[in-house]
């Protein structure tokens, strides 16, 4: 599979946009970039769903570079149709860990609006966290609505809805081993 292939799937035409080798290739660049931070005590937050497969890849590649953390998840939802969050987010279900005095690094898988990965660093930040970094696979700067950057970021894509890698199209798609542009 590489970049520009055309799959088609369930009626839809995907163009692969980042193939698996590329994708491991960055993932990898990421960790390095987490690891030489040297965070002490790391909680790391995978908010679900989308980035779940993105965040398993990631925790393997930082255990290669020594990084010893522990992991939790939060389940947001933002009000509104499929292919267009607004502006409310809703928690779905929270962290169980205490976050006061340690260092939390959040794992999305679009930074699009900003406002669920600004909503979560708010969240975590108002709980006693020593510092909130922000760790997102994509970002598409685009629609942004609130004033918010990753910290360590995959790639920047233009405003296309994309899906595989853990992203979906209405729940559909998460599973693709590569992240693939929805065709008209
Ligand atoms: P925002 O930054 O609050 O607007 O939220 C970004 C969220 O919207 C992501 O976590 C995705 O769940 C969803 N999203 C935005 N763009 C896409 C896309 O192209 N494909 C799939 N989900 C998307
Ligand atoms: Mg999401």
């Amino acid at each position: 599979m590489n970049s520009g292939d055309i799959c088609k799937l369930d009626g839809h035409i995907i163009r692969v946009l980042y193939n698996e080798q590329q994708i491991a290739d960055r993932v990898r660049v990421l960790a390095q970039e987490i690891a030489a931070r040297d965070f002490e005590k790391l909680l790391v937050v995978s908010i679900l769903k989308g980035s779940f497969i993105f965040a398993a890849d990631l925790l393997r590649s930082l255990y290669k570079y020594d990084v010893r953390l522990e992991m939790d998840f939060m389940m947001l939802a933002s009000y509104g149709n499929n292919l267009e969050s607004s502006g409310q987010i809703q928690i779905l279900r929270d962290i169980e860990s205490s976050v006061r005095d340690r260092p939390v690094v959040l794992i999305d898988d679009i930074l699009e609006s900003g406002r669920t990965i600004a909503f979560a660093k708010d969240l975590i930040m108002a709980r006693g966290a020593s510092e909130v970094r922000t760790c997102v696979f994509l970002n598409k700067p685009g629609k942004r609505a609130v004033n918010i950057n990753a910290d360590f970021l995959g790639f920047s894509t233009p405003d296309l809805f994309v899906v595989g890698y853990g992203m979906d199209m209405s729940h559909s798609f998460r599973e693709l081993p590569y992240v693939g542009v929805v065709e008209e």
